[in-house]
């Protein structure tokens, strides 16, 4: 989720480069840095200071040469920590190569090792920087810029969007991308400037007509032109996109709000969070392990899971996959409460904190209180570097992107999937499960991003059954097993977007006193995919429907037997079917949209609900 852009040609190549990264600051603002071609040399500065290393840069460039061509980054730590070490962009070992990247490679670590091996010098900790050693080796063949980066390209696996430049081919930008998304373009002024940028806003203020690259294309950027080849080196041609939208809506995309497009993004918020850990010798679950050794993990005989809010849901999930695959005990805690009771702690304990913010203060403090009590504290963040991934044993990231709807949607399924690796991981390492299972489980787990997608797909549905509800100011969530997290989390959204009261119940807990609310017309939204207590499920939206209860149901494709349990065929919100521990994944997105509209409908703001802020640092 890294920011880029390029500029070749005109007299504010720096200006333009600066401008062009404020705008690309949404997309994550751990470090900025930018490269300038100048005299025939590179000129690099780059700034990790917080709060805006924007700011930093700008002062450094103050100082800078005058430029032909530059390519200029703003970081959102994956790989290595968010210092100006790991900033972009990477140099290779002589310094005449320069590169930017925005995505994940996969095999960073057998390249890695490779270039090591030849006696390459790579001075920063990420995934990006191979990609500039791997050029400079192709150069040495005595190719051009354009036909090294093909052949890297090649080589690569993983998402990616690249801009490479050359002390020796000035005024050139080789640009390449597979799965990021990367736009190419020529300014509107006499200069016709060559541009590039990983989105429009960048470079909004010199071009309204881009053009997208596709998967493997390669483009060479020089002032007045623009050449798109295919990695076969084929010419080709895009049609161009004319931008009609304002700076704001940029950012956005062609979404009304930061919510609509994340929640489209959670495919690859998934995705991300899974590459290059499910490996076929493996998985790799662990980013840091700062005190935490694999000992350690094989000793330990509970496991606590603390959290708030959606990141506490994610939490509950994860429970039942611990317990099921791990046989071990697991407890789940709101991290408010965890820090104020005396909960059973010691040196076999290990004591699980999940924070999109990493900075949220009711777990940084429950982490801490743990650690305090010789507990092992593992950290899932969001965010690379923040202050309790810091603090932790052991840290695994989940790689979502910046969010910046408050209400949490991609970061929640990125946070699922990381809890599920954990699992897995944990399984393997204790030899809790067998390989076979293991690898089935994975088979399942790489397939869900796909069905995640098919959920979103199936939008307007869930907008038609919303605006049957827009009125009703009162709904009950029902949901049993891994149902009953997702139950919660469904119900919290209408919460915290739509200002609607939401009561989530696990089902059998219903008929012990909650029952009594229960009247003609009173709404139930019950999760009734098929988990271990379906059957016992449906008993239990029998005894609200013999009450009158409106019921929605949450359905798997062809599953008549639970959509009969609606009261209308209109009234079911249909899902594809997955493997039952890994069903959260896919089951909470119709919640997630079924709020969003009913939000919507009322015209309120999804993206900055009221009374919220997106990173709680209050008790
Ligand atoms: O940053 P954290 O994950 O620690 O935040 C925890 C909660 O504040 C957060 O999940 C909150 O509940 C969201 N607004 C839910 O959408």
């Amino acid at each position: 989720m890294c920011g880029i852009i390029g500029v070749t040609g005109g007299s504010g190549v720096t200006e333009l480069l600066l401008d062009g990264l404020a705008r690309l600051e949404y997309r994550g603002y751990d470090s900025a840095g930018l490269v300038l071609q100048a005299e025939g040399t590179l000129w690099r500065a780059r700034d990790a200071t917080k709060p805006s290393p924007l700011e930093g840069l700008r002062k450094v460039a103050e100082d800078a040469p005058v430029a032909t061509a530059g390519i200029g980054h703003t970081r959102w730590a994956t790989h290595g920590h968010p210092n100006e070490g790991n900033a972009h962009p990477h140099l290779d070992c002589t310094g005449r190569v320069a590169i930017i990247h925005n995505g994940i490679i996969e095999n960073w670590r057998e390249l890695r090792a490779r270039l090591l091996e030849s006696g390459h010098v790579l001075a920063s900790d990420t995934d990006s920087e191979a990609i500039a050693h791997l050029v400079e080796e192709e150069l040495a063949t005595g190719v051009d810029l354009t036909a090294a980066v093909r052949a890297v390209v090649g080589e690569l696996r993983g998402a990616f969007a690249l801009g490479v430049v050359s002390a020796d081919e000035p005024e050139t930008i080789v640009a390449a991308r597979r799965v990021s998304p990367l736009l190419v373009g020529l300014g509107d002024s006499e200069a016709r400037e060559g541009l590039l940028a990983s989105d429009i806003p960048a470079i909004l203020g010199r071009t309204r007509t881009v053009w997208a690259l596709e998967d493997d294309e390669i483009a060479v950027l020089r002032p007045g032109s623009v050449e798109i080849t295919s990695l076969a080196g084929d010419p080709v041609e895009h049609p161009a996109i004319e931008v009609g939208w304002d700076l704001e809506a940029a950012e956005r995309g062609d979404y009304d709000d930061f919510m609509s497009k994340e929640m489209a993004e959670q495919p690859q918020a998934v995705t991300a969070t899974l590459v290059g850990r499910l490996l076929p010798e493996g998985i790799l679950a662990l980013d840091e392990m700062h005190r935490l050794t694999d000992g350690d993990l094989q000793a330990v005989d509970k496991v606590f899971i603390v959290a708030c809010g959606s990141s506490y849901h994610a939490g509950l999930m994860a429970k039942y996959a611990i317990e099921r695959w791990l046989h071990l005990p697991a407890e789940i805690d709101i991290a408010s409460e965890f820090r104020y009771r005396d909960p059973v702690l010691d040196g076999r304990t290990l004591v699980v904190g999940v924070s999109q913010s990493g900075e949220t203060v009711d777990t940084t403090e429950a982490m801490r209180h743990a650690r305090s009590e010789g507990a092992k504290v593992l950290v899932i963040s969001n965010v690379v570097d923040s202050s309790m991934a810091r603090e932790a044993d052991g840290v695994l990231y989940t790689r979502a992107g910046p969010e910046i709807g408050v209400a949490a949607t991609k970061t929640h399924l990125a946070q699922i999937a990381a809890l599920e690796v954990l699992a897995l991981y944990l399984a393997q390492l204790r030899g809790a499960l067998p390989g076979p299972a293991i690898a089935g489980l994975l088979d399942h787990l790489r397939g869900v991003p796909d069905l995640i997608g098919e959920a979103l797909a199936r939008d307007e549905a869930v907008a038609g059954v919303a605006a049957r509800f827009v009125d009703t100011r009162d709904f009950f969530y029902l949901g049993r097993h891994v149902g009953f997290p997702v139950a919660l989390e469904g119900a919290l959204k209408l919460k915290e977007i739509a200002y609607v009261r939401a009561e989530a119940y696990p089902a059998g807990e219903l008929k012990h006193g909650p029952i009594a609310l229960i009247e003609p017309g009173t709404v139930v939204l019950a999760v009734a995919t098929r988990n271990r207590l379906w059957d016992k499920l449906k008993s239990n939206i029998q005894e609200v429907r013999s009450r009158g209860a409106t019921v929605v149901v949450v359905a798997q494709d062809g599953d008549g037997d639970s959509a009969a349990e609606a009261s209308s065929p209109e009234h079911v919100l249909w899902v594809p079917p997955t493997e039952e521990l890994f069903s959260p994944l896919v089951d909470v997105v119709p919640l997630q949209q079924f709020a969003y509209h009913l939000a919507r409908a009322h015209g309120y703001d999804v993206d900055r609900p009221r009374n919220l802020a997106k990173t709680v640092t209050v008790e």
